[in-house]
C-alpha cells in the first residue's frame, strides 16, 4: 500500500484533543505525488516485527514504538501481533516529514490485511489517530482537512479538491538533518498554551484557506504562493512568541528566505513554506525550472501532480 507525503499549504497549528490528534482548524496541502511511503502488514504468530527501509529495528527504537502503538489500537485479541515491512521514497535528507505518508500507508494496510472495506474519508480517520497531518496523506493532490467539532472526531477528516495544478513544482532545499529541539507535537501544545499569538490564529487560516482554495481554483499562482508563505510565516511567528520562545530556524533558513525574497524582486516567482524544522520547500512553476535550479543549486525539485502532466 503506498500514500505520498503531503505538505501543508495552510498549516495545522494547535488540538483541540491530543488524543484523537483533533486540530483546532482546518488545514490545507499538497501531496508529493510518488513521495512517501510504501508499506506491507501482515500477521505474525512470533510477534511484532518492524522492518523499515530493509532494516529490522529495535522493538525501542521510536519508530518501532509508534508504530507498535498504534497497532495497539487494531489489535483484535492482544495476541495478534504484526509483521510490518515499509520504505520511505520522502528522500531521508529533504527534511519532509514521512510520518504523515507512513500513517497513512499503514491505515490503508490495515484496511487491507482484516479487508474491513472502509472508504477513504473513514481511513483518513484511521490515520489521524497516528499523526495529525497523516489524514491527509490518504488522499492525492490538494487535500483539505476540516477540522470538524464533534468530541469523537468522526467529522474530522480529510477531503481532496478535484482541481489540479499539473506545472506546479515543489523544491525542497536541505538545511540540516540535525534533530530538532523540540517536536511539533510539543511545539503544538506550548504555542497553544503559551503564545499571546495564538488567539489569531485560526481566523487567519481560515481566510488562508478561502483564499488559497480560490487561488487554485483561478490558476492565480501569485495569490497561492503570496498566501502559502504567509501562512507558514504566521506559523512561526506564533510559535516564536510562545514561552520558552520555539525557533525552528537556522542562520542558514533564513539565508534561504532572503534569497528567495531577493529571486522575487528580480522578477523569479518563486514562494516558500515551512513546516516544524530549518528546511524551506520552494513553490513555483515548471517553467521556472531552470532558474530555479539556477539559484538553489542542490534544490530537490518535485512535481506533486506527476500522472497529470503534460507530455514533454
Ligand atoms: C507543521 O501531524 O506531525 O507539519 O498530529 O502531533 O502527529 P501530530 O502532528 P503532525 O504536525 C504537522 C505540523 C506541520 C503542519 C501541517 O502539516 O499541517
Amino acid at each position: 500500500m503506498f500514500a505520498p507525503a503531503n505538505i501543508a499549504l495552510c498549516k495545522y497549528w494547535g488540538k483541540r484533543d491530543e488524543e484523537l490528534n483533533l486540530p483546532l482548524t482546518s488545514s490545507l496541502s499538497v501531496s508529493l505525488g510518488a513521495l512517501g511511503t510504501h508499506t506491507t502488514l501482515s500477521l505474525d504468530p512470533a510477534g511484532d516485527t518492524i522492518i523499515l527501509n530493509d532494516h529490522p529495528l529495535p522493538a525501542q527504537s521510536r519508530f518501532a514504538l509508534s508504530a507498535t502503538r498504534y497497532l495497539d489500537l487494531f489489535r483484535p485479541t492482544p495476541q495478534t501481533f504484526f509483521r510490518l515491512r515499509t520504505r520511505n521514497t520522502v528522500p531521508t535528507a529533504a527534511g519532509v516529514a514521512s510520518s504523515a505518508s507512513g500513517f497513512a500507508a499503514l491505515a490503508l494496510a490495515l484496511n487491507d490485511l482484516f479487508e474491513w472495506d472502509l472508504g477513504r474519508r473513514d481511513l483518513s480517520i484511521l490515520a489521524r489517530l497516528g499523526s495529525g497531518s497523516a489524514c491527509r496523506s490518504v488522499y492525492d493532490g490538494f487535500v483539505e482537512w476540516h477540522a470538524g467539532s464533534e468530541a469523537n472526531g468522526m467529522d474530522s477528516c480529510a477531503e481532496p479538491m478535484t482541481e489540479t495544478w499539473p506545472d506546479l513544482r515543489l523544491g525542497l532545499i536541505h538545511v540540516s538533518t540535525t534533530p530538532k529541539d523540540i517536536g511539533s507535537r510539543s511545539a503544538m501544545r506550548q504555542t497553544r498554551e503559551t503564545s499571546a499569538l495564538y488567539e489569531s490564529w485560526p481566523r487567519k487560516v481560515a481566510q488562508d484557506i478561502d483564499l488559497v482554495k480560490d487561488a487554485i481554483r483561478c490558476g492565480d499562482f501569485e495569490r497561492f504562493g503570496r498566501v502559502a508563505e504567509s501562512n507558514a510565516l504566521a506559523m512561526h511567528a506564533i510559535a516564536l512568541a510562545a514561552w520558552p520562545p520555539i525557533l525552528f530556524w537556522l542562520p542558514e533558513s533564513v539565508a534561504v528566505m532572503r534569497r528567495i525574497w531577493a529571486q522575487r524582486a528580480g522578477g523569479l516567482e518563486v514562494y516558500f513554506t515551512m513546516d516544524a524544522g530549518p528546511n524551506v520547500k520552494l513553490l513555483f512553476r515548471a517553467k521556472d525550472t531552470a532558474r530555479v535550479e539556477a539559484a538553489f543549486p542542490g534544490v530537490e525539485i518535485t512535481a506533486p501532480f506527476p500522472d497529470r502532466a503534460p507530455p514533454g
